[in-house]
């Protein structure tokens, strides 16, 4: 009995990354409709949906900027007329662009928070009912390293943000449990994707390698296996968790 047969995945940020890469693995291992969410990139999740139709899953597309409530109610009003959901990855999120302390402004504090933190929790907020309607299932959140280590160069609020997701993963986890929702977070190093593209030197990048044990950045499966997984009954046990995966750069 594959138990993802038929469930429903509802994956944030899923036209790139670490996103796509869940929502494709979610399709490949049976589920049985696959909700794409996007902002800027209609042709990443357009690849997304294509790779979750050839996995034979439904796949369905959903335009919003989680970092204004508005996107945010948007994507919920919207996924509200799909019926139940079983799982729910809040994986969109970004550092915006690196600001010392110096160069910092109110805006981009609140872009930061908004979309890394705000956005998961009114989403979380709204989607739940829908899991529980679906008889229960898993949410994953998606932090960082940074929120251990408090981030590179002009990452601080970013940092803040995701020791945030962490700490809402731990109190959800809690709240939750009673009504069948297991909540766990990913915590990623460095993953070899768009994300670092935007926001680090090919010599940082070199430096990070050199300095991990694993000796190479993470991919996109690595961190989607894991998720995967947090919504398997093979983590049936794991509640509250974040988990880091970052090749022994970081141990905690
Ligand atoms: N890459 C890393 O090394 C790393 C390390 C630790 C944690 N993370 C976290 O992992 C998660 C996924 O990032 P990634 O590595 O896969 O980066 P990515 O390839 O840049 O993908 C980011 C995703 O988030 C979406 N997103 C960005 N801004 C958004 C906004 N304003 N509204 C709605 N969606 C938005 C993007 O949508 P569009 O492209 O459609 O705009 C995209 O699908 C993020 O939460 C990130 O903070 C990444």
């Amino acid at each position: 009995m594959n138990e993802f047969k038929g469930k429903t995945a509802l994956v944030t940020g899923a036209s790139r990354g670490i996103g796509a890469a869940a929502a494709v693995a979610l399709a490949a291992q049976g589920c049985g409709r696959v909700i794409v969410h996007y902002n800027s990139y209609p042709e990443g999740a357009e690849q997304a949906l294509n790779a979750i139709r050839a996995a034979g899953a439904e796949g369905v597309a959903i335009q919003a900027d989680l970092s204004t409530m508005e996107g945010t109610r948007k994507l919920a009003g919207e996924v509200a007329g799909l019926g139940g959901i079983h799982y729910l990855i809040n994986n969109a999120g970004s550092l915006i662009r690196r600001a010392t302390l110096d160069q910092h402004s109110e805006e981009l504090f609140d872009t930061v928070m908004n979309l890394n933190v705000k956005s998961l929790w009114f989403l979380t907020q709204a989607i739940v009912p829908a899991i529980e309607a679906a008889g229960g299932g898993a949410v994953v959140n998606v932090s960082s390293i940074a929120a251990r280590n408090g981030g590179g160069p002009g990452a601080t609020i970013y940092a803040a943000a995701k020791a945030a997701v962490s700490a809402i993963t731990k109190g959800l986890a809690k709240e939750l449990a009673p009504k069948n929702i297991r909540v766990n977070a990913v915590s990623p190093g460095t993953v070899d994707n768009h994300f670092h593209e935007m926001f680090s030197t090919k010599a940082v990048l070199e430096g990070v390698v050199k300095a991990t044990p694993a000796g190479r950045l993470a991919t996109n499966e690595d961190i989607s296996d894991c998720i995967v997984f947090l919504c398997s009954s093979r983590s049936s046990y794991i509640l509250g968790q974040t988990i880091e995966i970052n090749g022994g750069f970081y141990m905690v």
